[in-house]
């Protein structure tokens, strides 16, 4: 049972940034929450601060229910995975896991069925003896991750740990990571900028943006309803089109489409995969170009003032650059104010045809 609360925690380096702003949240026993936002939106810093190796100039964190907001690294129940691992080169792998254990007084035989244990459980069984010089990046990550385990953490903090690792490396990792996760029931905080990694592996995600909460929700909801058009914008591929409404209807550029709200400006925001495209001399929009991904297709087009437009379609051959074409959204949102003012449904659009093909 260890539950992580943040308090309205902020963070003003000497040099004036807010790099975290009055921020808040709570993360369940054995959740895995995951703080997705742009570079330099304060992840980093924040995790810092809960891994006591940076001071926030307010606010409170508590493990259940003690306040750690000023207890030092080594006496916290948290153990962090930094984006560079920094093992210990002179210490083969079963030293570099022993250390901790050591510092914590922990009988040798003790210490030996822990490491030998973690080893086994991030797949590195029998590996103890190997220099870390001679493990490959993924191998020296796993040691990374077995070194905070080993310690059993009641809170695990990991920052972007495969970012260095190339992409199918990092899909595997992730997904042992969550199994690992998952087995021990870990309370943990993961830092990425990566949405897919986001989206696969996190009970909830934050999106952060100038060290502040965009959004706090499950991957789907996030994913189908995202509160804001920074949001929408920032995960999954997102046509955002500004234009105007007037007794009903949106319109930019020639292209129009009911929507239910009072006259003014506003972004509409459709997902590629629920935009239907038809051939039509008359058309709204012009293709650009025709990409053909085998499973299904990606149509850039373009409206009469040059803004593009993305659709997902399942028969990319229908389509040719320089065809007219006629737009028609499945689902949508609409944003003013940087706030959502209308969404068609809460559920989510029909999987595209090419996705229940494939
Ligand atoms: N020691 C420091 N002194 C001054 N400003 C800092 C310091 N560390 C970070 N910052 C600033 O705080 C802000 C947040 O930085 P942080 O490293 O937390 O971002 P991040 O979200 O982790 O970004 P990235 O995805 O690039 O790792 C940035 O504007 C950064 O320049
Ligand atoms: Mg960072």
């Amino acid at each position: 049972m260890s539950v992580l609360k943040i308090k309205d925690v902020s963070k003003i380096f000497p040099n004036g940034t807010t790099a975290v702003d009055s921020f808040s949240l709570d993360v369940a026993d054995g959740e895995l929450v995951c703080l997705l936002g742009p570079s330099g939106s304060g992840k980093s810093t924040l995790l810092r601060m809960v891994g006591g190796f940076e001071t926030p100039t307010s606010g409170l964190m508590t493990i259940d229910g003690e306040d750690i907001t000023n207890v030092p690294p080594e006496k916290r129940p948290t153990g962090m995975v930094f984006q560079s691992h920094a093992l210990w080169t002179h210490m083969n792998v079963f030293k570099n896991l022993a250390f901790g254990l050591k510092l914590r007084k922990v009988a040798a035989p003790e210490i030996k069925r822990r490491v030998e244990g973690v080893l086994e459980l991030v797949g590195l069984g029998g590996y103890g003896t190997r220099a870390v010089t001679q493990l490959s990046g993924g191998q020296q990550q796993r040691v990374a991750l077995a070194r905070s385990l080993v310690l059993e953490p009641k809170i695990l903090l990991l920052d972007e740990p495969f970012a260095s690792l190339d992409q199918h490396l990092r899909e595997r990792l992730r997904e042992e990571v969550r199994d690992i996760q998952q087995r021990l029931k870990i309370t943990t905080l993961f830092v990425t900028h990566g949405q897919d990694e986001a989206l696969s592996m996190a009970d909830r995600i934050v999106v952060m943006r100038d060290g502040k909460t965009e959004q706090i929700d499950r991957p789907d909801v996030v994913y189908r309803e995202p509160q804001t058009p920074f949001v929408a914008g920032f995960i999954g591929t997102m046509n955002l089109i500004e234009g105007v409404v007037s007794n009903g209807v949106f319109s930019k550029a020639g292209y129009s489409t009911p929507l239910p709200v009072s006259d003014g400006p506003a972004i509409l925001a459709v997902r590629p995969e629920a935009l239907d495209l038809t051939a039509s001399t008359t058309g709204q929009g012009k293709v650009h170009r025709v990409t053909d991904y085998g499973t299904h297709g990606l149509v850039d087009l373009e409206l009469k003032d040059g803004t593009r437009v993305k659709a997902m379609v399942s028969h990319p051959d229908l389509f040719q650059p320089g065809q007219g074409v006629s737009l028609a959204p499945r689902a949508i949102a609409a944003y003013r104010d940087g706030k959502v003012i209308h969404r068609t449904s809460a559920v989510a659009p029909a999987p595209h045809p090419a996705l229940v093909d494939a």
